[in-house]
């Protein structure tokens, strides 16, 4: 294959490929080439489904899901990216394989961790954390953020903060502070880890996917 840096869109996804390398926890990518108005990205192809049509597995299922899913976010954020575009959307499962394999896709909004003041905005606005609408430094705690709002959508079945583009900034950041998505979580210990994760003062949330993974672990069993 005769390789050339394609001239669209997807150049820093191509970047971001090439500079983490193969894992199993991301979908393997092979290389890219034009061939005349065609450019061609080619990666594994994934079985399984989006997280998004997962409805509701219950809390032990959800909180192994997402354990698993943390762990692959650890191991991106060690090889020097943060993904910025975590949903439900952007993760396959494959429920039939054994074990069931979470996979990450996407690396359309990822940057370097050391990549320093976001200018614009990244990410998806009903998962994406305060900072990422841009004039801050962004750190594993902006990934942490998105996860947790995976978990409460596996938990309840609904986005974490809904309609999020189309509320004030003043709304967005009520909303933020009074983070009304854990009402709706029934576990109360489980509604604690969620608050710090989901904390709008990035600080103050786990410092790294790992620390969020660890304070999960008490929720694996049923
Ligand atoms: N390697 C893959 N294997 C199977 N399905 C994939 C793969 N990559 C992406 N998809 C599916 O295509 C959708 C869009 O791809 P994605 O990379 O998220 O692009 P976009 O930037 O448009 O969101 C994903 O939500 C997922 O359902
Ligand atoms: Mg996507």
């Amino acid at each position: 294959m005769d390789k050339q840096v394609p001239t669209f869109k997807a150049t820093a996804e191509i970047e971001a490929n090439e500079a983490i390398g193969p894992y199993r926890g991301w979908v393997r990518y092979h290389g890219n080439w034009r061939d005349g108005p065609f450019s061609h990205v080619v990666f594994d192809w994934s079985r399984g489904q989006m997280l998004e049509r997962v409805k509701r597995p219950g809390t032990a299922a959800s909180v192994r899901i997402v354990r698993q899913l943390l762990a692959h976010v650890g191991e991106l954020h060690r090889r020097g990216y943060l993904h910025l575009d975590l949903k439900p959307g952007n993760v396959m499962i494959d429920q039939k394989a054994r074990p069931r394999s979470v996979i990450l896709v996407d690396l359309g909004e990822a940057r370097r961790v050391d990549a320093g003041v976001l200018e614009g905005s990244s990410g998806t606005a009903e998962y994406r954390a305060p900072e990422q609408r841009g004039g801050h430094a962004l750190a594993p705690s902006a990934d942490v953020f998105a996860t947790a709002g995976i978990l409460v959508y596996l938990l309840t079945g609904e986005h974490p903060n809904p309609r999020a583009h189309k509320l004030s900034q003043s709304e967005l950041e009520a909303r933020y502070r009074e983070r009304p998505a854990l009402a709706r979580i029934e576990n109360r210990g489980l509604r604690r880890v969620l608050r710090k994760a989901l904390d709008p003062d990035p600080a103050r949330r786990y410092q790294s996917a790992a620390a969020f993974r660890r304070a999960l672990r008490p929720y694996v069993d049923p």
